[in-house]
């Protein structure tokens, strides 16, 4: 009987983080283990309205509004989870970190305001443990330059994005136990080595 944890994988744009959560997903399906993977903002039909709404480059909303969003599609995301709770293991593509690297770190927003919001919607959900993807300036730079079909939150500019990494690490260093930071500039193989080793330690 494996554990049936909850595993987020966080990261900014272009650190390969979708990349890891679904090679995850491929090895617990191959190893017959039960599990759901969801993304946000996203994962339940509701969620994924929410996310056309936010991430259309048709879209003006202001920050809270975006936030407010982020929270709702959360929000829509909590009965999945509960459901599937100690009954699969439950993989999440972002999750309230991202929320908190974004929202806070990134646009200013007060950290207070998102964390009651947030610890009132999960209430008693405890993320188990998160795979935190980062890269260096210079990647950062090409990774994001070499996306195509950008949406509304791939255009901000370095200095942005270095700010939500940086709000990332932070969060990182107050619980390192429950972290693993992903250097995304070594080669993909190596890191799905990595990742895989600790999921197999982790369930
Ligand atoms: P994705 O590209 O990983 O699908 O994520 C969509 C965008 O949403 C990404 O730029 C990060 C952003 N985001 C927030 O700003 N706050 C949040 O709470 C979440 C979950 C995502």
């Amino acid at each position: 009987m494996s554990k049936k944890l909850i595993i987020v994988f966080e990261g900014i744009e272009g650190t390969g983080k979708s990349h890891h959560i679904n090679n995850v997903a491929k090895y617990l399906k191959k190893n017959k283990k039960k599990f759901i993977q969801i993304r946000e903002p996203g994962g339940s039909k509701n969620s994924e309205i929410i996310r056309k709404l936010i991430l259309n480059n048709k879209s003006s909303f202001n920050q809270y509004t975006d936030l407010l969003l982020y929270l709702s599609a959360r929000s829509e995301n909590i009965e999945l989870i509960k459901e599937n709770i100690g009954k699969k293991i439950i993989l999440i593509d972002r999750f309230t970190d991202s929320t908190i690297a974004y929202q806070h770190y990134g646009m200013g927003i007060n950290l207070q305001f998102i964390n009651n919001i947030n610890n009132y919607l999960l209430k008693n959900i405890d993320i188990d443990f998160t795979f935190l993807n980062t890269v260096d300036q210079r990647n950062m730079k090409l990774r994001l330059m070499k996306r195509k079909d950008l949406n509304r939150y791939d255009k901000f500019n370095n200095i942005f994005y270095d700010k939500v990494q940086k709000g990332f690490i932070k969060i990182l260093k107050k619980n390192p136990k429950k972290y693993m930071q992903i250097d995304s500039n070594l080669s993909i193989d190596h890191n799905e080595k990595i990742i895989l080793n600790k999921i197999n330690d982790l369930i």
